[in-house]
């Protein structure tokens, strides 16, 4: 289990954690935590102290960010699925709200799914990079982290936005309607590797913005590539420095033996994973070498 989570600090000229210090003075301040995710009512934070009174704290935090009525101890994410673990220290146990960005707006329950704030400006880069009247396909569409800010930024003709978590499915959905992107986005419950293929080869862009095995959902990409060819975002976490480069070598040379010419656009990391590891998104064009059948 790990955090793909990244924080956000405040604003204000003092730290959540000198503010925490003020508040609990026999506590080792390195036992507090040093920062809040904030997403749309709810505060969530990371400590590693024991034996410190949770509501305590997180009244102390709700505190600190005025907005806040919900304080979560995020503990990690766990599983294929991505999903948070937390547990309420603070206020209002309804965990659903709503986190805006760029004129568009996510509906999620924060105990269930995750929505990272370190992915925003990548979000804001992929909906910009689209063309008027693209199909794009979101294989690992999540809430809509990608496929609602390219409807709502872009003007693809349009986004099938695939998810197999029926939890993220439902605000998928939900998202489409309060960004009203109807008949723009159309959210597909199931696996990616098998819906991708079904829809036929229709794809200008395909965004493959998952990591911990991108690379096995990549023929099934390939399958929906137009043609003409198309582009895809692939994201994955390496290791920092050569990772990138490695990443490439191997998707590259996948394309070359599934019948696929493949053209580099550009890489670039999108936030830093851990001390040694990297979410990077690497741009490139494919392209059937032979006639498709
Ligand atoms: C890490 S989240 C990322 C969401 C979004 N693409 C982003 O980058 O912000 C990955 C999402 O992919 C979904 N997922 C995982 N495996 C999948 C599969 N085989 N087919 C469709 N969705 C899948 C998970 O349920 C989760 O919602």
């Amino acid at each position: 289990m790990d955090s793909g989570y990244s924080e956000v600090s405040t604003l204000r000229r003092r730290s959540l954690r000198d503010f925490l210090k003020s508040k609990f003075p026999n506590v080792d301040p390195f036992a507090l935590p040093k920062k809040a995710k904030i997403i749309g009512h709810v505060a969530l934070v990371r400590f590693q102290g024991e034996g410190i009174d949770l509501g305590e704290l997180g009244k102390a935090v709700a505190e600190f960010y005025p907005r806040v009525r919900t304080v979560l101890r995020l503990h990690g994410i766990a599983g294929r699925l991505r999903e948070p673990v937390v547990e309420l220290m603070y206020g209002d146990p309804n965990t659903e709200t709503i986190h805006k960005e760029y004129g568009y707006k996510f509906m999620l329950d924060v105990s269930k799914l995750m929505l990272c704030l370190g992915n925003s400006y990548e979000r804001l880069r992929t909906a910009r990079s689209v063309r008027h009247g693209e199909t794009v396909v979101d294989m690992f569409a999540g809430i809509g982290q990608f496929s609602i800010p390219c409807a709502v930024l872009s003007k693809p003709s349009k986004v099938y936005a695939i998810e197999i978590n029926e939890e993220a499915y439902r605000y998928l959905r939900v998202n489409v309607a309060i960004n009203k992107v109807e008949g723009v986005v159309e959210p597909l419950l199931g696996d990616c590797k098998e819906l991708t293929p079904a829809l036929g080869r229709i794809a200008d862009r395909i965004i493959m913005g998952y990591f911990g095995g991108t690379i096995e959902a990549l023929p099934a990409a390939l399958g929906a590539v137009k043609p003409e060819g198309a582009t895809i975002h692939f994201h994955e976490v390496v290791k920092r420095g050569t990772g990138k480069d490695e990443l490439w070598n191997e998707i590259s040379e996948l394309c070359f033996r599934l019948g696929y010419t493949s053209t580099l656009l550009g890489s670039r990391i999108v936030k830093s994973y851990s001390a040694t590891r990297e979410h990077v998104v690497i741009e490139f064009k494919v392209k059937p070498t032979k006639g498709l059948s």
